[in-house]
């Protein structure tokens, strides 16, 4: 079969591209621990700020301590805070964080984290970071949300 010279490039040139892509892909997820957030579980979000559900409980109720050094806090997202605002572990603390919003579409992102995950109405998104190194890390909502989007963030405080 002729395949024309510069179709043939083309083909070729297509080819490398997918094979970067792919490596790309790679490297995020093997090397940095980047991971796609997908669906933890469904909640209905008119109900999902209410107890029993765990998103109710009082704002300082929501970080937990699972076993020494092994926490899981349930995070709130809503026009225009989040809750708990202010995350206290101490240094290499392992944080399973379940993130959900009552309202509209938000985001959820700590800075020099993987954590990086959409805010989503009857969703759940889940990510778990390690905080080896003691300090502050800013967190934001990374989506529009409204005329209040840019006073929406917090802080994880990682003690010595
Ligand atoms: Cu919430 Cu932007």
């Amino acid at each position: 079969m002729h395949i024309d010279r510069y179709e043939r490039l083309f083909l070729y040139a297509a080819v490398a591209l997918l094979v970067v892509f792919m490596g790309a892909l790679a490297v995020s997820s093997f090397a940095f621990g980047i991971r796609v957030p997908t669906a933890y579980e469904r909640v209905d979000p008119r109900t999902v700020a209410t107890p029993p559900s765990p998103w109710g409980l009082p704002a300082e109720e929501r970080l937990r301590e699972l076993s020494p050094g092994n926490y899981e806090v349930y995070l709130l997202a809503q026009m225009w805070q989040f809750s708990p605002a202010t995350i206290t572990v101490p240094r290499g603390s392992r944080v399973t964080f379940y993130v959900t919003s009552r309202d509209v579409q938000h985001g959820f992102k700590i800075a020099n984290t993987n954590i990086n995950i959409m805010a989503l109405p009857g969703e759940v998104g889940r990510l778990t970071a390690t905080f080896d190194t003691p300090g502050t890390y800013d967190f934001v909502c990374h989506e529009y949300c409204g005329a209040l989007h840019h006073t929406m963030f917090g802080q994880v405080v990682v003690e010595e």
